[in-house]
């Protein structure tokens, strides 16, 4: 076990030069994507030409769709930064994902109309929509987005190629529910926006959660591939793309990614997100467990349940690292034989799980972590952003919330990388729990005004 972990870790551990390469690969490529079509990063404009203020109002009919949950809420901006929200969520069962494309908007448009049967919601009617999607989308306008491909494991088809907003709003007409599609954001954007909307120093989020993603603010005059009728706007960097391309090389792809990558239902794209976040993580820890196994090191006390990809999710990982960091041997055992399907381990083998379990996850952070200082170099590059300024960053999903320390681990690394101490480093990471849903509706209210 100890040689094999010494090999894991020289795999998975990344030199300073290497991130300093990859920082600048990165910065490149965002500049790239943001003068033509077909970069590497697509660095999409999101047709948000109006940021929020923070004192916009109204009521407004969300919808989120995520990797993994579908929510639908009912949102009230109360003007200062101050919002309520009343919501419903649900998950997206596993069968919609692999199936037709256009069932996924029925079964959003269904559960808008069961939201829609709380009497205290039904009159509220009518209501404007807004409508997150965390999938990537060519938009045209705010409220238009052509599908791009789907990620994170969903592979719906007849969609690709197709209007999001024209989807959603024919499987809401089917139903007779006469509302109206206002504005199309991914879930980065709408983070970013809600919280712009609560404090007008944000400049860029990011999510860490089943996918991963960024947005940002730009200098309309940056954008050279699309005229943008504002100073500036919104990009959404689609950021899991970096890295793909047969000819490139520069992401540090181990012998685990890269097989995760051949059997996902997208080979070749989102290289970057693969190697973050939170669909993927528990997926490259059991390729690791299941060579351990081959190599005759540990033993599987299930092997149909071990040997069926992403049987162990990233949240078992998560609980298992922060149960061995807490000393909770109790909860570590369990997981190791209900949720790793492990027969029972000893102690220094309990420790190199923990020990793998931490470089997959110390990974994530620093790739995740070269990301937002590319796009913070870029910016004082370009003087959107002084050198002294602040660059806040809002962060959500659940692989940033509840990891144990990722977020603690984030913040540091982005100072390091930007060579100063956390003291004086001038990009926060702040955390912006559940947001986008906000986000939507903000982008209409500030684009009404
Ligand atoms: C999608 C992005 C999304 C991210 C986070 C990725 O898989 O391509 O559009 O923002 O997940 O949900």
């Amino acid at each position: 076990m100890e040689s094999y972990l010494g090999t894991i870790k020289s795999e998975f551990t990344l030199s300073k030069s290497k991130l300093q390469e990859l920082t600048e690969e990165f910065q490149k490529q965002l500049e790239i994507g943001l003068k033509c079509t077909d970069g590497m990063l697509k660095a999409l404009p999101t047709f948000v030409y109006d940021l929020p203020k923070g004192n916009e109002v109204g009521k407004f009919l969300t919808v989120d769709l995520g990797g993994t949950n579908l929510r639908i809420g009912l949102v009230e901006l109360l003007g200062n930064g101050k919002f309520v929200i009343k919501k419903d969520s649900s998950v997206v069962p596993d069968d919609l994902k692999c199936g037709s494309g256009r069932e996924i908007f029925e079964f959003i448009a269904c559960n808008i109309e069961k939201f829609l049967e709380h009497p205290e919601i039904e009159a509220e009617l009518p209501l404007k929509l807004g409508f997150t999607f965390s999938f990537p989308v060519e938009q045209k306008s705010l409220a238009h987005g052509r599908i791009l491909g789907w990620s994170k494991e969903i592979d719906a088809k007849d969609v690709i190629g197709l209007d999001a907003v024209s989807l959603l709003q024919s499987a809401l007409h089917s139903r007779g529910l006469n509302i109206a599609v206002e504005a199309l954001v991914n879930d980065t954007v709408g983070t970013l926006l809600a919280q712009i909307y609560r404090d007008d120093r944000t400049k860029m989020s990011v999510i860490l959660g089943t996918g991963s993603n960024a947005a940002y603010v730009e200098k309309s005059s940056q954008v050279i591939k699309t005229k943008i009728d504002s100073d500036v706007t919104v990009i959404n960097i689609e950021w899991g793309s970096f890295g793909d391309g047969t000819n490139t090389n520069i992401l540090p792809i181990t012998r685990f990614d890269f097989r995760l990558d051949n059997e996902s239902k997208n080979p070749g794209l989102q290289k970057y997100e693969k190697m973050i976040s939170g669909m993927y993580l528990g997926e490259i820890f059991r390729l690791i467990i299941s060579e351990l196994v081959e190599l005759g090191i540990l033993v599987w006390n299930d092997e149909i349940k071990s040997t069926t990809p992403y049987s162990i999710k990233t949240k078992h990982m998560s609980q298992f690292h922060e149960a061995f960091i807490s000393n909770n041997k109790i909860l570590c055992n369990n997981l190791i034989k209900y949720k790793f399907n492990l027969n029972p381990l000893c102690d220094s083998d309990i420790l190199a799980l923990s020990k793998i379990a931490e470089m997959i996850s110390l990974r994530s952070c620093y790739l995740c972590a070269i990301g937002i200082v590319a796009v913070h170099r870029h910016l004082l590059k370009t003087n959107l952003l002084g050198s002294n300024e602040m660059f806040s960053v809002a962060l959500d999903g659940a692989l940033y919330q509840r990891y144990p320390n990722y977020s603690k681990i984030l913040q540091n690394l982005v100072c390091e990388l930007d060579g100063v101490g956390v003291e004086v480093c001038r990009v926060v990471l702040v955390m912006a729990e559940d947001l986008s849903s906000i986000g939507a509706a903000a982008a209409i209210a500030a684009a009404k005004k």
